[in-house]
């Protein structure tokens, strides 16, 4: 059996994902110990495979997009994580990757195990809504944390999701994204992600939390039911000119980023998390509807607890905190 044989396309993607610019036929031959001949046979069968590589006889061979590497080897080979994401299940379809992580959580998974799907059949929203999960649409995602906390607390996993998520899709996009409270992400005002944050937990002691992030990147107007249409968006329709998301790239991104954030929010306490989901914010010093059953009451949101809760304003000049799961919020 010749050497060439034994390395695999992962092998040569890993070389070629690792990098952005072009990787020389040379330094991949010499990498995999192969012929430069049978690196170009490995590029070419790529190719057919239909990932994107530019081949320059000068510069070498150069990755142009990961969309094609959505898996786990693709995702993986971007990962500057030190424990998100090393352990990791990728599904072509299941009912809804929070179920799944549940299933492994309750069975023992470590800490940073993350679960990603290219379709949901039975996606799950916040509030017992259904989720738009489609094949090649966005980004199913759901992770696993054992973090040393107070299950008070735990609404802090939801803000540093949402600032992660924030932090990775801002460089492809050509306006900002805003954290709509408690957990929505918006471009241009419409919902572009979701997080639905489930525990297991003691009276004082977290076991568990998964975060479930719904990320829409690829979906068209007419891919959402006609009620969600002005409502909801993807990646796609704000994107920098001449960019395509990424899935691959996107996904493993914000594992990295939700890694720094969730280890600076151990590390040094809330501060910084609060102060950038401040500043993404696009809730705070803005008028809101707060619905609580039939009751409908206007109020100035006016800041955000460590607790995840937030401070509003009625108009009688009353202040309260408001929990997550208790209302549902609109802008005037
Ligand atoms: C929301 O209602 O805004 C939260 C949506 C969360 C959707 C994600 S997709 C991955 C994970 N699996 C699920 O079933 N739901 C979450």
């Amino acid at each position: 059996m010749k050497r060439g044989d034994l390395v695999s396309s992962g092998d040569i993607l890993s070389l070629l994902a690792a990098r952005d610019g072009y990787v020389s036929g040379a330094l991949l031959s010499r990498e995999l110990n192969i012929s430069r001949t049978a690196v170009w046979k490995k590029i070419a069968a790529l190719k057919r495979d239909g990932y994107s590589i530019d081949a320059s006889t000068r510069k070498g061979y150069r990755l142009l997009s990961h969309e094609a590497c959505y898996g786990k080897p693709g995702i993986q080979s971007l990962l500057r994580t030190g424990f998100l994401g090393r352990e990791m299940r990728f599904y072509e379809s299941v009912e809804s990757t929070n179920n799944v992580l549940k299933g492994l959580a309750n069975a023992g998974a470590v800490h940073g195990t993350v679960v990603i799907a290219n379709e949901q059949t039975r996606g799950r929203g916040r509030l017992g809504r259904e989720w738009n999960s489609a094949a090649g649409r966005g980004i199913w995602m759901s992770v696993l944390l054992r973090p040393e906390l107070h299950p008070a607390n735990v609404q802090a996993i939801t803000l540093a999701v949402a600032v992660a998520v924030c932090r990775a899709i801002e460089p492809f996009l050509s306006e900002e994204p805003g954290i709509k409270w408690p957990n929505d992400i918006l471009i241009g005002g419409r919902k572009v992600c979701g997080i639905l944050t489930e525990l297991s937990a003691e009276a004082e002691r977290v076991s568990w939390v998964i975060a479930g992030i719904g990320l829409n990147t690829h979906s068209a107007p007419e891919d959402f039911p006609p009620d969600l249409r002005n409502k909801a968006t993807s990646l796609r329709q704000h994107i920098k000119k001449g960019v395509l998301p990424d899935r691959t790239r996107l996904a493993a991104e914000i594992l990295n980023q939700l890694e720094q954030v969730y280890e600076d929010y151990l590390r040094n306490g809330p501060d910084s998390m609060l102060m950038e989901w401040r500043q993404r914010s696009a809730t705070l010093g803005r008028m809101v509807e707060v619905v609580r059953g039939t009751e409908k009451v206007r109020a100035l949101a006016l800041d955000i607890g460590e607790d995840g809760r937030l401070k509003i304003q009625l108009e009688d000049g009353s202040i309260r905190e408001i929990f997550s799961g208790e209302i549902s919020l609109s802008y005037e």
